[in-house]
């Protein structure tokens, strides 16, 4: 009977390591990664005087129509803040959809969770993520959003190349920022491109936004296994 225990405790720490191999091998650790070749903005929340303004400018219409969010999808807001775009998407993805709501700062998370405690969002899982991996479940995510948060990541390759792993293969990246130098909390488009593309992402498309000086560029993933490898990464420079 003894025997027989430790065989499956055996048996169970081999599928843990094993487990934790195969994950370990899809991500990538922050000093793999070169640094940005640009300034990295504080982290400041929220951007809007009030959310009643940034709804009057329609930005959250305008990301849920271009992106095409709709019932059942799982959504990634990564550097979710105060929670602007959770609790407007979580109606939207609805009781068989998802918000994967993922931010960096333990004060913005600890809010966050009372906020939507007591809006009683059930379909809403908050993640506490790194710089340089959102860390978010394997194979989840259909619609990725990044919004007013690009040009704070202090590691946007390592946090664009371990956030390949979570991506559906027809996964879409939605990224929102100011048309203004990373030093003023906006992200110049070429730049973006240029930080996007040396990962191994593909522009969709690229779209003014009305009511406001932001633009939202779309992109879709390279797969786990053609991704540009972290060593091979070369930092891109403001024009
Ligand atoms: C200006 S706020 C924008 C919040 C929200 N996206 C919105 O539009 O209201 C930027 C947020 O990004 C978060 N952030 C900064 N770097 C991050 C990173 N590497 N990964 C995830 N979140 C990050 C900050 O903690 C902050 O909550």
């Amino acid at each position: 009977m003894r025997a027989s225990i430790a065989a499956v405790l055996v048996a169970a720490l081999i599928a843990s390591a094993a487990a934790q191999e195969f994950t370990a091998a899809k991500h990538a650790p922050a000093n793999a990664f070169p640094k940005p070749g640009r300034p990295v903005a504080a982290i400041v929340s929220p951007v809007w005087r009030d959310e009643k303004e940034r709804d009057n400018a329609g930005e959250s219409a305008q990301l849920v129509r271009l992106l095409g969010v709709k019932p059942g999808i799982t959504v990634a807001d990564i550097g979710a803040g105060s929670g602007y775009y959770v609790v407007r998407l979580s109606p939207v993805v609805g009781a068989r959809g998802r918000i994967l709501a993922e931010d960096v700062t333990p004060a913005y998370l600890r809010k966050l969770r009372n906020r939507v405690n007591d809006l009683g969002l059930e379909n809403v899982t908050i993640i506490s993520g790194a710089p340089h991996d959102p860390m978010l479940p394997i194979g989840s995510v259909d619609v990725a959003i990044l919004v007013h948060m690009y040009h704070e990541i202090a590691q946007p390759y390592g946090l664009m190349y371990n956030l390949v792993p979570s991506l559906k293969p027809d996964a879409r990246i939605g990224i929102v920022d100011a048309f203004a130098p990373t030093s003023e909390h906006g992200t110049p488009p070429d730049l973006l491109r240029c930080e996007l593309a040396s990962v191994g992402y593909r522009e969709i498309s690229f779209d003014r936004l009305s009511g406001s000086n932001a633009y939202l560029a779309i992109f879709a993933p390279p797969s786990v296994e053609s991704r540009t490898p972290p060593q091979a990464i070369v930092a891109c420079k403001p024009g």
